[in-house]
């Protein structure tokens, strides 16, 4: 029996899938290959683990022992891993289908343009992670929340796809830490009043996963464990944004009774982008925000707090995956997987808790995998995405088949954006020598964005609109950026080689007029960076497939222009500075409507060609 468990442990939730081969081995048998997986590999067994809105950058993993004993120490972990989508929903759908949310169209939580009906609307639900798997031989365990909008009155039309077993935590009590809704395959709901949800959703887990390992597995349990205040998110009206402080109430995450008295000196940490006394960042609404007052930073402390006891339980959940896979004999061969949805800051940028916006702490997440081959106590370099996530399992499972050509001809039939992350030290050590793994990440964003603590202050603002920007984030030998364009025109430029904390925007209109740009970066005079920036930004945001992946082949088809540096070669400087349709929205919209996103590369796009210099992209 192989199966491959995804438990899904948010900063402040917990949800597990699991997904087993159903073919009954003895463990450690040469698994036969069935269908298209497989070239003589056994199929790993393979538990994913998904916490809810679990920062990286504001140290959650630095209050999680057990992790780090059973995951940090035991494998890699990633720490350029980045999300594509900074909210919930899309960035799950992305996880599960390995695509960018322009490609999913799932760009929100609530409909129109997301949630569970737009997932299914869209098709996904016959072509989604589990579902291949269960193709490639795989059996197949959910438990916790899977998406948003997966409510008491849509659970059954029609059931998700693609799990032998599965027990979803249901909205509208997703968030209830104290009042869970648990749906449970063909079953009705079940409430658990009065019990905390992490604990439930973890003897959900272990339950499945004793009934998974030692006997051919038939239903399986998933849990999940809330504990976001974030549940306005998920019950965001759709009609009068005004009417949302009546809808829903935002308090910190609850944690377990026995986490409660945990960490009572700790605060945010104090960076330098804490709360600037001096000046806004970044633009749009968010570089009109006020300092925040002491009660504020007092009460976004103890936010802080709650949210690191909420995810004592999520610890002691994975430590007891660990130890159950242990005792069936199962660990070695079992690939573990530990990952958030999306990021969270809390007071950087003077931002109240919250997530999606473009910087480092709503972006880049945690990711730590261990596995056999798996180098133990290591730290990978190597630039990941949510959309690298499906194809590394599948290939995992053998469902991608063996050499590149395979790879390529899958990847294309599953319509996947991203590719499989090395996970072995000799795959990294591969990848750092081929140098052909990408090195950005595409970033975007529609519509809202809200302020999930209290609010402080009369002219205080709970939803922010216009809030969709596209994005690229860039890390390679010698150079670190995150470039933006925003709805409203806008632009963003971080140098976080220099900037780590992004306080200092190169394209403010106020550095422009005042000519406080640098005059040259990465060694060239600064305006040739952007504008490669920017037809880069142009290929990625209607990428398809292998496009998102490989972006500057789009531009460069002779194949000789495969990162940011080769890109700046000054033959390539009239192209890119004089030809080059630029990115720019029409308008501000709250979904994905293509004819407000301006230009695309697909209809205006220009690529070069030696010879004939340029020519239009088909
Ligand atoms: C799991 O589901 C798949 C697809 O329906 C099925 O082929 C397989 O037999 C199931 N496994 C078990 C153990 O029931
Ligand atoms: C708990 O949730 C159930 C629905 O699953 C609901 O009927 C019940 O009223 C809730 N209890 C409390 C105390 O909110
Ligand atoms: C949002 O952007 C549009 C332009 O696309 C503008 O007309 C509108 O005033 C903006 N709304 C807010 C609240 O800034
Ligand atoms: C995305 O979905 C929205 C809402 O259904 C729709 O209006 C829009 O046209 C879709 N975008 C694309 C590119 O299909």
């Amino acid at each position: 029996m192989r199966f491959s468990a995804a438990a899904l442990v948010a900063g402040l939730q917990v949800s597990a899938a699991l997904v087993v081969d159903g073919e009954q081995k003895p463990l450690g048998f040469q698994q036969k290959p069935k269908g298209t997986a497989t070239k003589g590999n056994k199929q790993p067994n393979i538990v994913f683990t998904l916490t809810d809105d679990q920062d990286l950058h504001l140290q959650s993993l630095d209050y999680l022992p057990l992790i780090k004993k059973c995951l940090a120490d035991e494998g890699t972990t990633y720490k350029r891993h980045y999300c594509t989508t900074a909210i919930c929903c899309p960035a799950r759908v992305s996880l599960w289908t390995g695509k960018q949310a322009h490609n999913t169209n799932v760009t929100d939580v609530s409909p129109p343009y997301g949630g569970l009906p737009k997932f299914i609307s869209q098709g996904f639900n016959e072509a989604y992670l589990p579902v291949w798997l269960q193709e490639a031989g795989y059996d197949t365990y959910y438990t916790g929340k899977l998406f948003n909008a997966h409510t008491v009155d849509n659970y059954d039309s029609p059931y998700l796809a693609g799990w032998n077993g599965s027990d979803f935590l249901l909205d509208p009590y997703t968030y209830s830490y104290l009042n869970a809704t648990f749906q449970r395959n063909r079953d009705a709901p079940v409430s658990y009043e009065g019990q905390y949800s992490v604990d439930v959703l973890a003897e959900k887990a272990y339950r499945f996963l004793d009934d998974a390992a030692p006997k051919p597995p038939h239903s399986n349990v998933e849990p999940r464990i809330p504990s976001s205040a974030a549940g306005a998110l998920h019950r965001r009206p759709t009609s009068e944004e005004d009417d949302i402080e009546k809808l829903v109430s935002f308090t910190p995450p609850i944690p377990a009774a026995r986490h409660a008295h945990l960490f009572p000196d700790v605060v945010v940490p104090r960076t330098p982008h804490f709360n600037p006394s001096s000046r806004a960042s970044g633009v749009s609404w968010i570089s009109q925000l006020p300092v925040q007052s002491a009660e504020n930073v007092a009460f976004n402390d103890h936010f802080y707090r709650q949210r690191l006891r909420t995810l004592q339980s999520v610890d002691e959940l994975v430590a007891g995956v660990i130890e159950r896979l242990e005792r069936h004999g199962l660990l070695e061969d079992t690939y573990v997987f530990y990952t958030t949805d999306n990021g969270y800051h809390i007071g950087q940028h003077r931002l109240q808790p919250g997530k999606e916006c473009g910087f480092e702490e709503d972006i880049n997440v945690p990711l730590i995998v261990r596995g056999p081959g798996v180098k133990k106590g290591a730290v990978a370099e190597v630039v990941t995405s949510h959309v690298d996530l499906a194809p590394t399992v599948l290939k995992l499972a053998g469902a991608l088949g063996g050499d590149d050509d395979d790879d390529n001809k899958k990847v294309e039939e599953y319509k996947l954006d991203g590719e499989a992350i090395p996970l072995t030290a000799e795959d990294l050590e591969e990848a750092k020598e081929k140098g052909e793994r990408h090195e950005h990440v595409t970033v975007e964003y529609w519509g809202f964005a809200l302020s999930e603590g209290r609010l402080f202050g009369k002219d205080a603002t709970r939803f922010w609109t216009n809030n969709t920007y596209k994005a690229v984030r860039i890390l390679g030998d010698g150079y670190n950026l995150y470039y933006s364009v925003w709805c409203s025109g806008e632009h963003e430029l971080y140098d976080l080689q220099t900037d780590p904390y992004q306080l200092n925007n190169l394209l403010a209109p106020s550095s422009l007029d005042s000519g406080n740009t640098p005059s040259s970066l990465l060694g060239v005079p600064f305006q040739k960076v952007v504008v490669r920036l920017d037809s880069l930004l142009f290929v990625l945001k209607s990428c398809k497939g292998k496009t998102c992946i490989r972006p500057w082949e789009a531009l460069h088809p002779a194949g000789n222009v495969r990162d940011l540096h080769d890109a700046l070669s000054s033959r390539f400087d009239t192209f890119y500075e004089k030809e080059q349709r630029r990115v720019a929205f029409d308008r501000c919209e709250k979904g994905y409507i293509v004819e407000a996103e301006g230009p695309q590369f697909e209809t205006h796009g220009l690529v070069y060609r030696d010879g004939h210099r340029w020519d239009q992209w088909v």
